[in-house]
């Protein structure tokens, strides 16, 4: 792995550690910088262009505008009820719907293990915050967002601390199809495999006072095998609440 030199302050570096994956994936992944872009390059995919977090960008600045009332993701939260829930994500990976939650007036709490991924995500919500780049919208909405480091599975949560916890998983056998965005793409070629589905369910449903709301594809089944207490099913995904 390469990293820029004008780099070295962020912290992330002082967080990579010999276990991580980007190491144990490093001659696949270089980190560059994209116009002041922190972006993760595959090396091994040449025609593949960086990738990176952009929250200005104009088709997710059309996805904001359009808001989260009457779509599957804010009836998943219970917006109309729950008016500005402290959610916890679990699993934020480069932090879409974090932001996008955080736009609907939630207060997040996004969780990334991967250091990689976490360094785009922080490097994202850096320039969501710069003076004269970002626009008062996306400082207020990215004010709203705490990330932090860490496996959901070990982090040192309180019980019943959050209103609602929300889970995207990447599990190996319903992994997203080659044809889906770079971004995604990368993730799954980055993030180790998952298995622990009862784990994530069950800890997710000790943390939420309110519901647990867990992001599938469409035809996958069950987590855990945990029937929701409902489905909301879209075209591509669905999503399904767990009521606590
Ligand atoms: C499908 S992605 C999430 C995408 C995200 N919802 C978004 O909008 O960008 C799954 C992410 O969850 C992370 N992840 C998986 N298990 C985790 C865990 N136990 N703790 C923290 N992060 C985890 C992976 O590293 C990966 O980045």
């Amino acid at each position: 792995m390469k990293i820029p030199s004008d780099y070295v302050s962020y912290s992330f570096l002082s967080q990579l550690s010999f276990s991580d994956t980007i190491l144990n994936a490093s001659a696949d992944f270089q980190f560059v910088l994209d116009r002041d872009r922190l972006a993760l390059l595959s090396t091994r995919t040449r025609q593949q262009s960086p990738v990176f977090v952009d929250f200005s960008d104009r088709a997710f600045k059309r996805r904001l505008a359009a808001g989260l009332q009457g779509q599957l993701l804010g009836k998943a939260l219970g917006l109309k009820t729950l008016r500005a829930p402290n959610v916890l994500d679990a699993t934020a990976g480069l932090g879409t719907d974090s932001f996008l939650m955080a736009n609907a007036g939630c207060l997040v709490t996004a969780i990334e293990r991967s250091s990689a991924i976490f360094a785009l995500l922080e490097d994202g919500l850096r320039r969501a915050v710069q003076p004269g780049v970002a626009n008062e919208a996306s400082s207020w909405v990215a004010s709203r967002i705490e990330i932090r480091r860490e496996d959901f599975l070990v982090a040192d949560l309180s019980d019943k601390t959050y209103d609602v916890v929300y889970l995207d998983p990447m599990f190996p056998a319903f992994r997203r199809k080659a044809s889906s965005r770079k971004e995604m793409t990368m993730l799954q070629e980055i993030v180790s495999e998952d298995q622990c589905e009862s784990a994530l369910l069950s800890l997710a449903l000790q943390c939420a006072k309110r519901r647990v709301v867990v992001k599938r594809n469409r035809r996958s089944p069950d987590l855990a095998g945990a029937k929701p207490t409902f489905k909301l099913q879209g075209s591509k995904s669905r999503f399904d609440v767990y009521c606590c």
